[in-house]
């Protein structure tokens, strides 16, 4: 049975400050067990959010990491360290790290596996452009990025994120029927490498998640969760999507 996950990647935003208003406000509600909250805060605030959480089961994870365990690489940080400080996830392969920090399939693949020998669990990003789903292409790239990393996973637990490009921070959300169709057909690979790693794997949706759309999104039968951006900067809209998710 695959647990919910409600992940909240904050982006570039934040300051301590906001961490400690953000937990106040989002602590008022008893967390259930069946799902994990998870948030992804700028790497400075990662130490002082997994200090403050430790009571509150809430898990933390990192936004990106590097490829390699250690080296004389200024300015990464090394998925060993991200585990080492108490993280349990890292995003990879969002698609702002795609497009604006040019990241291609080849070195994901490589910080995927850098990843899991350091014992986090990747949180693995894929989803098409609007052009690429005007032209009919949507199954075919998709199907690519998940294929560089198909080998890695067998035996491996990781949590894949559907997140189509043109829903992401635009308002513009993918519609049940549409999110359903990718969902069920990202299992049907995983089944073709195991049908236990498609039984295990979450797959999350994101892109425009709201309070106001979380339930139809949600309640879908292969969506096993949400990551969310904007909403999840708003404590109570985090909160009330949560509710959501308790609801179903
Ligand atoms: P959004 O972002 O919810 O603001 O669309 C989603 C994401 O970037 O993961």
């Amino acid at each position: 049975m695959r647990s919910t996950l409600l992940m909240g990647n904050w982006k570039m935003f934040g300051s301590l400050a906001f961490v400690e208003n953000w937990l106040q406000n989002f602590s008022i509600k008893k967390i259930q067990d069946q799902t994990e909250v998870v948030i992804f805060p700028p790497f400075p605030y990662l130490a002082s959010l997994i200090k403050l959480c430790h009571d509150k089961k809430i898990t933390v994870g990192a936004q990106n990491c590097a490829s390699k365990k250690e080296g004389a690489y200024t300015g990464e940080v090394s998925p060993y360290m991200l585990k080492d400080l108490g993280c349990h996830y890292v995003l990879l392969g969002h698609s702002e790290r795609r497009q604006l920090y040019h990241e291609k399939n080849n070195e994901l693949r490589e910080k995927l596996s850098c990843a899991l020998e350091a014992g986090l669990v990747p949180v693995f990003c894929i989803g098409e452009t609007e052009l690429e789903r005007e032209q009919g292409q949507a199954f075919e790239v998709l199907k690519s990025q998940l294929s560089c990393i198909l080998d890695k996973i067998h035996s491996a637990t990781i949590v894949l994120a559907y997140e189509p490009v043109w829903a992401i921070g635009t308002g513009k959300v993918a519609s049940p029927s549409q999110v359903q169709e990718i969902h069920a057909y990202l299992r049907g690979l995983l089944a073709q490498v195991s049908p236990a790693l498609a039984e295990r794997t979450c797959i999350l949706y994101g892109g425009s998640v709201k309070p106001d759309n979380a339930q139809s999104l949600l309640s879908l039968p292969d969506v096993d969760g949400a990551l969310i951006g904007g909403a999840s900067l708003r404590p109570l809209d985090f909160l009330a999507i949560y509710d959501t998710i308790g609801a179903i």
